[in-house]
């Protein structure tokens, strides 16, 4: 048997983590012969309805699946976890900017930060609730584990932008890569397609209509969370789920050559990003819970106003927030 794995899921009983702890327990994604260890939190309203995930969970009759405890208590859930998926928190409504969010949200990740303290030395913490990259960067402020084992989802906007460029281009999905999403999970995101390849050749190369890149493709990236609310009525959950399982993936194996993926770290100065803003950025894994920033890529004077305006979003959310920062 493969060495067990804790991974501790906040907002257990909510709508992303219902499409997300059936395919953990299922062994998707640490394997079908790695244990798996669920430690799950939810606030205290929340605790009978996460019962009924449980029993739901215990159903299915999963064999990676070696034991479910649920907590209401941060510094419980977190103890010895080598994942720790941060989704409890309140989704936008419609015609909320995911930033109108950031003070009530917010509070949550400085307690969460510090219970994170207890996790074991190799966690890897992914953010989700939004604005996730902000609540990313409180959660790091307030907590002894390196900033560089934090992460907040850019995920599912790099499988979104990838989906719709192979799409334009009429070829199969999975026929995207280098797909990188700079800077916030807002709709100040830049889904970066000057560099993006489709079947190893540049996405403008292929599609060859730069107003459409520039003005459509852009904007549907920017806005698609607000599109699914609105037509759906609430967030998005099942692609959600899907990109955090596409992340905790990302950073366990090693990265296809010449490929990279999108996450927003904590920025040591790359591309002219303040250090400490949790920024996304293309990166490459050795597989081992590790990342590095791939540098170097070539941006045109347009796609560098896109990555300036994002960076002084994350500025203005870092000033609004900056009371909750050790
Ligand atoms: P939901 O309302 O269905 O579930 C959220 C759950 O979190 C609820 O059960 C709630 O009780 C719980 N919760 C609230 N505060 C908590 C706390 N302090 N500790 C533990 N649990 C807590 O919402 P959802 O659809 O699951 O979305 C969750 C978050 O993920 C939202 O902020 C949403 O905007 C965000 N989201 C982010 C992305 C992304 O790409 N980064 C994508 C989709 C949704
Ligand atoms: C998304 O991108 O679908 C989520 O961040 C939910 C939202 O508020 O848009």
């Amino acid at each position: 048997m493969a060495e067990p794995v804790r991974v501790a899921v906040t907002g257990a009983a909510g709508q992303i983590a219902y499409n997300l702890l059936f395919r953990i327990a299922s062994g998707e994604i640490f394997g079908k012969d790695r244990p798996v260890h669920l430690r799950l939190l939810e606030i205290p309203a929340a605790m009978h309805a996460l019962q009924g995930v449980v029993m739901e969970l215990e159903d299915c009759n999963f064999s990676p699946l070696a034991s479910i405890e649920t907590s209401d208590q941060p510094e419980r859930a977190f103890d010895g976890v080598n994942w720790a998926l941060l989704v409890g928190s309140r989704p936008r409504s419609p015609g909320m900017e995911r930033s109108d969010l950031i003070r009530i949200n917010g509070p949550i990740f400085v307690g969460q930060g510090k219970a994170l303290n207890r996790a074991a030395p190799d966690v890897r913490v992914a953010v989700v609730g939004n604005p996730c990259n902000t609540n990313c960067l409180i959660a790091l402020n307030n907590s002894d584990v390196p900033p560089e084992r934090f992460s907040a989802m850019m995920r599912l906007d790099q499988n979104r932008a990838a989906s719709l460029l192979a799409r334009r281009a009429g070829q199969p999905m999975g026929s995207v890569t280098n797909m990188v999403v700079w800077g916030n999970h807002s709709n100040n995101q830049y889904p970066d397609f000057e560099n993006a390849r489709i079947n190893g050749k540049l996405a403008p190369d292929v599609i060859r209509d730069e107003t459409w890149l520039r003005e459509q493709f852009v904007t549907e990236i920017r806005q698609r969370g607000a599109m699914v609310i609105t037509i759906r009525g609430s967030s998005s959950s099942a692609s959600a789920a899907n990109a955090i399982l596409c992340d905790i993936h990302a950073f366990s194996q090693s990265t296809p050559t010449n490929d990279w993926f999108s996450a927003a770290v904590c920025s040591n100065g790359e591309y002219g990003v303040d250090p400490g803003l949790v920024f996304g950025f293309p990166l490459r894994s050795s597989g081992q819970g590790d990342w590095s920033i791939v540098e170097g890529i070539p941006m045109s004077p347009w796609a560098q106003t896109q990555l300036n305006k994002v960076l002084d979003e994350l500025r203005h959310e870092r000033d609004v927030v900056k009371d909750l920062l050790r």
